[in-house]
């Protein structure tokens, strides 16, 4: 019998189907029941009906007595205490109540391609409907998956795995943490270079690990420098998380810096990597990617994440796994076990026909990285003409990382002083009615995140009503 118990003295509606009950009988049956955490409440009766839906109304002994009422306990973990929200949903949840409020806000926040998921997958998915797979899946995924994953990471990654060295998960960002859960101990040291994506700090936290938080420049494409890297590392270092093409900023690691950082990495026999290649396929040439676990030394202690999310535009879908040698995918997999099983079946068939599209995703992902190419053309340009602003042009993803420190400091009249990346993003909304990411969400206070998920058009009149807040801001400034 299931009860769902509000924290209110009248249980409205309880259903359960009691095996003891015919389905005629119209009975009314007294249960005392007694509960740990709800012991000031008695249930009065319950009546039953030839459809076995129950009303249970429960009566608190604080209606007959407000004496003896019980406090609970809200305190919640440390754990969780030491989880920072993301800025990022907060943005998203004010330009969401401005545009309810009938705003016409523009929304460059989302982490989000603007596409629909191509046709093609989404009849997979239709048809894995129509088919039955309904199911349970496996816990770390179907084999039907699991190999394609392993071709796709042969053929374009050059890294062999077997299926049973893969997990299929609800979204890389469910890949990610349980890895760092699987492979952190309390007190071990994560090392992140910033900007970064917000997640991964975070997950840290949740494996009682540190994080170990290196900076980077824009005028080093913000890249990490190995010196600083090497400095950094210590006996508590365990996981050094790298994500290229990277959000935030776009970057895209050169196979010679990864080399330099695997040389460095080999030295640490604790020190292992994950690398977020979630952003793979959406990549600008003449830039290319590298998977860190390729290079040589590094498959032993590389965890290697991707997912469908991004390159494919299926979001929604959730589907992203992991690759790995097999003690740290096997400790992934059991995690999963116990806590939300296997990936959804219908997404699954949905990702087996999106790895069929051929190499890279074929032509349907390079028609969209085609237009994310041409938007990213025109707002590297068009910020690049503004005064006062610092921009490293991005090699994927679809983000800009963009330094607009210079406007900090300016007092506003009715809003008050622009002091910060979160203060400036609120201004942008307000007076230009554009919703982007403040760069302190990133571990970057410096810089905006703009999210270039949407059309030409949008952008072109994101950018005009940017540039006129700007402008009002510091009128001076020659634009
Ligand atoms: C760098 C990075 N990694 C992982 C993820 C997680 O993607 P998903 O859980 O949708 O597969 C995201 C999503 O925003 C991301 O930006």
């Amino acid at each position: 019998m299931a009860i769902s118990l509000h924290n209110s003295t009248n249980i409205s509606r309880v259903g359960f189907a009691s095996p003891f009950l015919g389905s005629n009988s119209a009975s009314k049956v007294s249960i005392s029941v007694s509960l740990p955490s709800f012991s000031n409440l008695s249930f009065k009766s319950v009546e039953t009906s030839s459809q076995q839906l129950y009303r249970i109304s429960a009566m608190s002994k604080a209606e007959s007595s407000s004496s003896d009422q019980v406090k609970v306990d809200i305190s919640l973990s440390p754990r969780v205490n030491s989880v920072k929200p993301s800025k990022t949903v907060a943005i998203t949840d004010h330009a969401t109540a401005l545009a309810q409020a009938g705003v016409p806000v523009i929304r460059l926040a989302a982490g989000e391609p603007d596409f629909d998921t191509p046709a093609i997958i989404a009849e997979a998915g239709i048809n894995a409907i129509r088919e039955g797979y309904t199911r349970y899946s496996p816990n770390a995924g179907t084999l039907e998956l699991r190999t394609a994953i392993c071709h796709k990471l042969k053929e374009e990654n050059g890294i062999s795995y077997t299926p049973d060295q893969i997990v299929v998960s609800n979204g890389a960002k469910q890949s990610i943490l349980q890895a760092v859960l699987a492979v952190c101990s309390p007190g071990d040291e994560v090392i992140i270079p910033a900007p970064y994506w917000v997640s991964y700090p975070e997950m840290a936290r949740l494996a009682d690990a540190t994080p170990v938080i290196l900076p980077t420049l824009i005028s080093d494409n913000f890249l990490l420098d190995p010196e600083l890297l090497e400095s950094n590392i210590t006996e508590k270092s365990r996981l050094l998380i790298l994500c290229s093409p990277s959000n935030p900023t776009g970057s895209v690691y050169p196979k010679k810096l990864l080399e330099k950082i695997a040389e460095i990495v080999a030295k640490h026999p604790r020190l292992l990597v994950l690398s977020d290649e979630i952003y793979e396929h959406i990549i600008y040439a003449p830039a290319a990617h590298t998977s860190f676990a390729s290079l040589p030394g590094m498959w032993e202690r590389t965890l290697t994440v991707n997912g469908f999310s991004k390159a494919f535009a299926m979001t929604g879908w959730r589907l992203g796994y992991i690759a790995g040698p097999k003690n740290f995918i096997a400790a992934c997999n059991k995690i999963q076990s116990q806590s939300t099983s296997g990936a959804s079946s219908i997404a699954q068939k949905a990702g087996v026909a999106a790895l069929g599209l051929g190499y890279a995703g074929g032509e349907v992902v390079s028609t969209m990285v085609k237009a994310f190419r041409e938007r990213r053309d025109f707002l590297v340009k068009s910020f690049g003409e503004l005064e006062g602003v610092k921009i490293s042009e991005p090699q994927g993803a679809f983000y800009l990382f963009i330094d607009f420190s210079s406007y900090y400091g300016i007092e506003v009249e009715g809003f008050g002083k622009i002091e910060n990346s979160e203060s400036l993003c609120r201004y942008l909304l307000d007076k230009g009615q554009v919703a982007l990411v403040p760069g302190d969400a990133f571990g970057d206070d410096s810089c905006i995140r703009i999210s270039y998920a949407a059309s030409l058009t949008t952008l072109q009149a994101s950018f005009e009503r940017i540039k006129k807040a700007l402008i009002s801001l510091r009128p001076a400034v020659p634009v």
